[in-house]
């Protein structure tokens, strides 16, 4: 079983959003480490988190969740949900919240360990630059303790060997010995990291794992958020690539849920919001954005393009530039080529949506919707007042303010009559004539 602690203050975030609901890849960093460990095949989780704690109620897969009454260190966290704990378990995987990019085989190995006969498993990384990190002291090739930054002396500061804070721990004695951690330290608080000096003293079977540090790294602050986001972001560039073109990858945004199906194109400078999945062989072209979007096989999606929740693009549709579609179904081979806004509406297959055509879906208080048959022709430039229905193979004229439905096959025409008048231009010249 796990147990994931996310009840810290998170003081070196200053932010009033719990530390672990900072999105990385539009996912709350606790939710990727639930995710994790949801794809590890542990059933079992308890989330440690403080009181009044609403956010977690919030969470995909619900899970049991523990309150530690007041914050006093990553053991006393644990204990918080000893009672998740039951003679069924062999092992428990404590996890923090604040580590996003720990991945799944790496729990299942963590456990492994303490099934295979440990009774304490300790996840290390080195780094480059360890400060802020515990240290992992060994002694005759065994690990005798954890140090934090805080306690450490200046040699153990030169330690690069570090804790992840992922620790998996055997139920029975080796559990139990958090209750004898003491919290006589630099800041007073009961620490995880104890249980090695501890475990030592009584001799428990304790082995260090290493893991590379960017699956590791632990976010408190913004600059840390944004490192782990680069490291999201590069991993899912590398995996798109495998079967996707992206002709910059470096400047192609993904989110946690982003699904490119095969033989997908990606100009420069996308950004895939959450929920977004795309068809083979559809090309998205640059400076697009898109959210809560399905884009089907062969459809060309911009340059700058806004899909938005909802946009349901059918196959070999077109959605060109500065074109917004949101909770909107666009059916095969339909194109939106400039300038429009189609919200609320389903437009049919075939369909061609002139330049300038908005779908007026809101009228200040309730939202309506728009049908628009296949085949139908809207002129540049018309509104469309929902609720309104446009039938199939119907002919919309230019500049056409469309408050009535529109029969299959009519033509439709709702605007001013152009009216001449000769001679009726002012003479005088607007900009007067330049000497030469
Ligand atoms: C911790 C480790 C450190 C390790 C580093 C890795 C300890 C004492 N230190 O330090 O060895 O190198 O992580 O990133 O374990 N939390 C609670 N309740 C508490 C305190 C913390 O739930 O009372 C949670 C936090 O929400 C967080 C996690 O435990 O998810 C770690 O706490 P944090 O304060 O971030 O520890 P670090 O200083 O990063
Ligand atoms: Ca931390």
């Amino acid at each position: 079983m796990a147990i994931v602690l996310a009840a810290g203050k998170g003081t070196r975030m200053r932010s009033a959003l719990p530390k672990v609901m900072h999105k990385v890849a539009g996912l709350p960093m606790v939710g990727h480490v639930l995710a994790a460990v949801r794809k590890a095949g542990i059933a079992d989780t308890a989330l440690v988190v403080s009181p009044g704690s609403d956010w977690a109620a919030t969470l995909q897969g619900a899970p049991a969740t523990f309150v530690q009454t007041e914050q006093r260190g990553t053991a006393h966290a644990v204990l918080a949900a000893r009672a998740a704990v039951t003679p069924s378990h062999t092992g428990v995987v404590v996890l923090f919240a604040d580590n996003p990019l720990v991945r799944p085989e790496t729990i299942a190995l963590m456990l492994d360990r303490v099934e295979g006969g440990a009774d304490v498993a300790v996840l290390a990384f080195r780094a480059e630059d360890p400060t802020g990190y515990g240290r992992i002291l060994m002694d005759d090739g065994r690990i005798s303790a954890i140090r934090e930054e805080k306690d450490a002396s200046a040699e153990e500061k030169a330690v690069t060997l570090c804790n992840s804070g992922i620790m998996a721990i055997r139920v029975g004695p080796a559990l139990d010995a958090l209750g004898d951690i003491g919290s006589d330290n630099a800041k007073g608080e009961f620490y995880l990291t104890d249980l090695i000096a501890l475990g030592r003293e009584r001799d428990f079977v304790m082995v260090v794992e290493e893991a590379p540090f960017d699956e590791v790294l632990g976010v408190n602050d913004r600059t840390q958020l944004a490192a782990a986001e680069a490291v999201f972001q590069d991993r899912a560039r590398a995996a798109s690539m495998a079967a996707n073109t992206l002709d910059a990858p470096h400047t192609v945004f993904f989110s946690h849920d982003t699904v490119l199906d095969e033989d997908v194109h990606v100009e420069p400078n996308v950004v895939f919001g959450p929920g977004v999945s795309v068809g083979a062989g559809a090309t998205i072209r640059a400076f697009s954005h898109l959210e809560g979007a399905v884009v089907s096989p062969g459809a060309t999606v911009g340059p700058f393009a806004r899909l938005r929740p909802g946009a349901m693009i059918g196959p070999d549709a077109h959605i060109g530039n500065f074109v917004e579609i949101k909770n909107a179904a666009i059916a095969t081979g339909a194109k939106v080529n400039h300038l429009a806004y189609i919200g609320d509406a389903s437009v049919g297959g075939g369909a061609n949506i002139g330049a300038g055509t908005i779908t007026c879906n809101y009228d200040g208080v309730n939202k309506h919707r728009t049908e628009i048959g296949a085949h139908a022709f809207i002129g540049s430039n018309s509104a469309l007042v929902a609720p309104v229905s446009i039938g199939e193979g119907a002919y919309v004229g230019s500049g056409s303010v469309v408050t009535e439905d529109v029969p299959p096959g009519s033509l439709a025409i709702a605007r001013g009559r152009q009216v001449n008048k000769a001679d009726r231009a002012p003479v005088q010249k607007r900009t007067p004539d330049r000497k030469p």
